[in-house]
């Protein structure tokens, strides 16, 4: 299994995040992570399974996911197997803003065949640190990719 991570990070965390899920998947097959910034549309040629990462802000997307995001061509996904998650504040838990929702919207417009709901984990406070646990959470989230089906849309 081919699989390519794609993280976003300000303050490190969904950095974190993505490495302990890029070092399971890597139990599996070859792994690519790397930040947005760095990606380009050619790292998702013939991958079997995308992990997009993207910590919240203002209740959404951040700019530079959006712009990488912007550049896949329609369809672009189809055919590919794809995870979202995104880190976000404890203290917004309850209201309803989270980036990796918002990407499967647009990860599911482009073709992609989402394998899970979207995940978020949790920093204490704006700035971190990840709250106890959530790295472990992230490992057990990416050995249950593996063998996960495309859900379909109801
Ligand atoms: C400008 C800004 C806006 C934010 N807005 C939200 C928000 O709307 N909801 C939320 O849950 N967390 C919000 N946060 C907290 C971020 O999600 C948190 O900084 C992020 O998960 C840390 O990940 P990173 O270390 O990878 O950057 C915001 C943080 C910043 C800096």
């Amino acid at each position: 299994m081919k699989s390519l991570i794609i993280y976003e990070s300000f303050y490190g965390h969904t950095q974190v995040v993505a490495q302990a899920i890029a070092e399971t998947l890597a139990l599996h097959g070859d792994v690519n992570l790397i930040h947005v910034t760095a990606a380009q549309i050619n790292d998702l040629r013939d991958i079997d399974l995308l992990v997009v990462g993207c910590p919240t802000q203002a209740l959404g997307i951040t700019a530079a996911t959006r712009a990488f995001l912007n550049q896949i061509p329609e369809e672009g996904l189809y055919g590919i197997r794809v995870a979202l998650f995104d880190t976000r504040y404890q203290r917004m838990m309850w209201l309803p803003g989270s980036s990796a929702e918002r990407l499967e919207r647009t990860i599911t417009r482009l073709g992609g065949g989402v394998v899970a709901p979207p995940e978020s984990f949790v920093v204490a406070d704006r700035e971190g640190p990840l709250v106890e646990g959530e790295v472990e959470r992230a490992r057990s989230w990416a050995t249950a990719l593996v063998a996960a089906k495309v859900i379909e849309p109801a």
